[in-house]
């Protein structure tokens, strides 16, 4: 579904990949890897328009996003979710509000409509109905990721990507979160691509993952690949933490 052949980037002349190269398959939860300033984020935003390739491409579904016609990018860009790693809900705006501000800038639905799916997707991401009129500083950790979560997939996209999921969360809400990224792939039978440091969600849930090390790609497979793969590279990379 999501092809990334030879993509080279760079930021002010300095190479961050040489030559990344990935197949991530539809329905599955894939993961991006690597150390701290690897360039996970940065190879997250090639896929989302956030960050032009120097060179490479990166296909969805056939369609070289990078090269497509303005038109054909501005309706895949609503055919993904992206939540950010330090994605912020707007504060001066309540939980419902949040949620519904892709549905208000880029649908056609009336406002009465875009609080009802955004009641829909409140309940999907398992929060409770009575948080609706909740403001961000009254959310606890998890709450705010799980309303970042549902700001991202209100326009209901084919592929979700998130950065961190689990940042910055107690190990239960973490696990809470992996529980709720699988059901919503199953539910919905969405892709998702998540950058994650967090070891429990690699065993837990990724399908497949890359690992980004000294501006390469060193592994891509799943975790039964990468346990016999030589010098299991994530023993590599939870060494290098
Ligand atoms: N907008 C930018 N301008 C210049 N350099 C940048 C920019 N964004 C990232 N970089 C640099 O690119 C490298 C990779 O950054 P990136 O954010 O992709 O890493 P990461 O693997 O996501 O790190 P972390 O685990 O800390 O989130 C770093 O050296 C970083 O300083
Ligand atoms: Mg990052």
């Amino acid at each position: 579904m999501i092809i990334g052949k030879d993509i080279v980037t760079t930021y002010n002349g300095i190479t961050i990949h040489e030559g990344a190269n990935f197949h991530i398959k539809s329905g599955e939860i894939y993961g991006l890897l690597g150390g701290s300033g690897s360039g996970k984020t940065t190879l997250l935003k090639t896929m989302i328009f956030l960050k032009e390739p120097t060179s490479g491409s990166v296909k969805i579904n056939g369609v070289d996003i990078w090269r497509a016609l303005p038109k054909e990018q501005q309706d895949m860009k609503l055919q993904i979710g992206v939540m950010f790693q330090f994605g912020a809900l707007f504060s001066n705006m309540n939980v419902l509000d949040n949620i519904g501000i892709m549905l208000r800038e880029y649908s056609e639905f009336d406002p009465n409509d875009i609080d009802e799916i955004a009641k829909m997707w409140l309940i999907k991401v398992g929060l409770k109905p009575n948080s609706m009129t909740l403001y961000p500083s009254e959310l606890s950790g998890g709450m705010k990721k799980r309303v970042a979560l549902a700001r991202a997939l209100a326009l209901s996209p084919r592929v979700l990507f998130l950065d961190e999921p689990n940042s910055g969360l107690d190990p239960i809400s973490a696990r809470a979160m992996d529980r709720l990224i699988c059901d919503i792939r199953d539910s919905l039978g969405i892709t998702v691509v998540m950058v994650t440091h967090d070891i429990d969600s690699i065993f837990n849930i990724l399908d497949r993952f890359l690992i980004v090390d000294n501006k390469k790609i060193v592994f891509e497979g799943d975790l039964k690949q990468a346990l016999e793969f030589k010098d299991n590279p994530l023993k590599d990379l939870f060494a290098m933490r």
